[in-house]
């Protein structure tokens, strides 16, 4: 099976594939694609697992370096080493609290780290040789939304409110600009809020079970009633997939949402709820406290997917409390993931 009908891929570089996301790209993608290589950079920040890159090496067809991306001269070594076809990035500082608190990494990694690869393979292109650059960002460059408002669609304007999905929506701007000046292949896409295991436990869904697990306080911010779009990130890697399946390289940007929207403290009582029903965490609720609200906390995100959904076969798998039961029953397996 190609990965990208119509294209020879042979060598895919994956950025920041130690952490959630990406190594749920490399392990699917590993798993169905046995003759191409996947060479996955990471740099090993606090946000990635040891013990998620010892798992990716039970694959024959993947390999890791360990490599900073806002780092030029690291970046165009490994450019060096091998010719990709594909470049999936998913490397970023990820976490809004952080980016409130230390702009900077936000900037050298989201920015520059983004900046640094294109530049290596707009190199590569002024080579002759056409390299394909997905990079993965959020919902967040788009703002906030009010109830009544209409879902992000890939239209929607530039909104960012914090360090973080400005640092994100910075970026999304320069992949554009160096597609048109550079002529690289791009494609970038938008997604919502990815659940499921191996996410870092400073995340609400892991922070909320490992809190209650060793019996911490929930912070919740202000009255818990900001909504998020939901995306289990099994859904989230098909969607990838079936984009490049339909190989639509063609420098365009598609939102991949999971449909399933709900307010934070009504996901803290489902996980509380699931925690009672089937691991007899009795009284969880007493544990939750309303704390300050985030500075700059957008209230809603909404995502209309009916672009991905027309171009492609891929739409969300819709069984939200089945998907947050797996994900919370591989954190009860998993307590010590981030241990290292
Ligand atoms: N998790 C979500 O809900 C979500 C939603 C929308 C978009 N995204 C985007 O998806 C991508 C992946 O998110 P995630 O949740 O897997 O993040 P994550 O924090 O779990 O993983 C990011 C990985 O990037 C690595 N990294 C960070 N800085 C680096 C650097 N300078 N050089 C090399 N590697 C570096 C980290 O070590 C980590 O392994 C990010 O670009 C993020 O903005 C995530």
């Amino acid at each position: 099976m190609q990965m990208i009908p119509g294209i020879n891929i042979k060598e895919v570089l994956v950025t920041g594939g130690c952490g959630f996301i990406g190594s749920h790209f490399l392990s699917k993608s590993c798993n169905a694609f046995p003759d191409i290589n996947f060479t996955n950079i990471d740099n090993l920040s606090y946000a990635a697992s040891i013990n998620t890159e010892k798992y990716l090496t039970q694959f024959k067809n993947y390999n890791f370096q360990k490599i900073d991306i806002s780092d030029l001269v690291q970046i165009k070594e490994i450019f060096e080493q091998r010719k990709f076809d594909l470049v999936v990035h998913f490397a970023a500082e990820s976490h809004v609290d952080n980016s409130i608190n230390s702009p900077i990494e936000f900037i050298n990694t989201n920015i520059v780290g983004t900046y640094n690869i294109l530049q290596c393979i707009s190199e590569s292109v002024r080579e002759g040789k056409d390299t394909l650059f997905h990079h993965i960002s959020t919902d967040e460059v788009y703002g906030s939304l009010d109830l009544n408002e209409k879902s992000f669609s890939e239209l929607s304007n530039f909104s960012p409110s914090s360090p973080y999905s400005a640092s994100k929506a910075s970026s999304d701007l320069i992949v554009e600009a160096w597609g048109k000046t550079f002529d690289i292949k791009y494609l970038i896409t938008n997604c919502s809020n990815n659940f499921g295991p191996r996410q870092h436990t400073e995340k609400l869904i892991p922070k909320t079970v490992n809190n209650i697990l060793n019996n911490k306080y929930i912070p919740v911010f202000g009255n818990g009633t900001n909504i998020r779009d939901w995306l289990y990130v099994e859904d989230h890697i098909d969607a990838i997939l079936s984009l490049y399946k339909k190989n639509l390289f063609i420098n365009e940007r598609f939102n991949i949402g999971g449909g399933f929207e709900i307010s934070n403290i009504e996901i803290i009582n489902e996980i509380i709820s699931i925690l009672q029903e089937y691991y007899g965490q009795n009284d969880a609720e007493k544990l939750i406290k309303f704390v300050e609200d985030r500075k700059g906390h957008d209230f809603r995100y909404s995502i209309d997917n009916s672009k991905i959904r027309m171009a492609t076969s891929w739409s969300p798998s819709k069984n939200f409390k089945e998907q947050l039961k797996n994900t919370i029953n591989w954190y009860m397996l998993n307590e010590n993931w981030w241990d290292q």
